[in-house]
């Protein structure tokens, strides 16, 4: 069942790998409930078409009938439709012109930073910036994506929560002997959430072996879309950070890491170390209990699950739970917290 949230429907989502969707074929995603056909047409190579994946006729997925030239023929009867999602051709009734509702829906999309994005309804806003990726100073490596079973939401806050870094990364961006997390600063505006100052001391800045304190900036420019730069004492380390809403409880996981310094570091090296954080966290991710990611406070006789509890330094987390509560999502949220 796809949401409501217009917040959610009128955002951009990343669901694929430009380059993974090749001319001639179709690729199969699904984003907020929503099953899609992502295909590239032989003559259109250049733009990406997605569509719901359902022909009108008896319902079945799209997907699984053939591209010919700039057109998509359903395998079941054989239904043509053109690349506005309109059927063109009826082979049993080849003299009747289709009906108005043989028309499947399509849904607009773009590629930014080597990936497909996504909108299910109006766009809102454009996709988030990330000024590095035109810097030629910076490398660029994609992390992941990586799959998660647990509300898009609690795998979007893991992203900025680094207090976790000391325990479930304990070894690698954390240790537990230097757990402190001194006070930062959370500004809220009404185009997202700015936490500055965030100080921390990590063994392993990137999978290098060389660490040491660090300060952080995090950018909550869209709900499910985070700008990161970590100062180190080797360079910038920017993570360009977003969350796919598969279903209420599903995700993936998109990470670039863009690097002004450790040119000579193989990007196997940097996935890997990546990779390694991401299974240590999806332990935990997958652990949530409610699933869903609780916005406010309930009487806990009501409530399903006890009242989480927060401190200091969960400030930002309060922030971005409120934001979210403010800007009414619904969806892979719940209210007992
Ligand atoms: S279900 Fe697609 S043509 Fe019949
Ligand atoms: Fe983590």
């Amino acid at each position: 069942m796809v949401t409501t949230d217009k917040f959610l429907l009128n955002d951009w989502h990343p669901v694929a790998i430009s380059k993974e969707c090749q001319i001639n074929s179709i690729k199969r995603v699904r984003l907020l409930g929503e099953d899609l056909a992502l295909w590239r047409s032989n003559s259109n190579e250049s733009t990406i078409q997605v569509w719901q994946d359902r022909c009108p006729h008896r319902g079945v997925r799209i997907s699984l009938g053939k591209i010919v030239d700039d057109t998509i023929i359903c395998g079941y009867h054989g239904w043509e439709y053109n690349l506005a999602g309109k059927c063109v051709h009826i082979p049993a009734n080849p003299k009747q012109k289709p009906p108005a509702s043989a028309e499947i829906k399509t849904y607009q999309c773009q590629e930014r930073y080597g990936l497909v994005w996504v909108c299910l309804g109006e766009p809102a806003k454009d996709v988030a910036p990330f000024p590095e990726w035109e810097d030629s100073n910076y490398r660029k490596v994609l992390m992941g994506p990586y799959n998660c079973h647990t509300s898009p939401f609690r795998a979007f806050e893991n992203g900025f929560d680094v207090s976790h870094f000391c325990f479930a990364h304990e070894g690698f961006v954390g240790d537990s002997q230097k757990a402190e997390i001194e006070d930062y600063e959370v500004e809220v505006d009404t185009n997202g959430i700015t936490v500055s100052n965030l100080q921390m001391w990590q063994p392993d800045h990137d999978g290098t072996g060389v660490g040491g304190k660090v300060t952080y900036f995090q950018r909550i420019c869209r709900v499910l879309t985070l700008y990161i730069v970590k100062h180190t004492s080797r360079g910038r380390m920017i993570f360009f950070f977003a969350v796919t809403p598969v279903s209420e409880e599903e995700c993936t996981i998109w990470m670039w890491i863009a690097m002004n310094y450790g040119q000579e570091t193989p990007d196997s090296k940097l996935r890997e170390f990546q990779d390694k954080l991401f299974h240590q966290d999806a332990v935990l991710l997958e652990s949530h209990r409610p699933v869903r990611l609780p916005l406010c406070s309930k009487n806990s006789a009501e409530a399903d699950w006890p009242s989480e509890v927060h401190t200091q330094c969960d400030r930002a987390s309060i922030a971005y739970r409120r934001w979210l509560k403010e800007l009414g999502i619904t969806f892979g949220v719940c209210d007992n917290c």
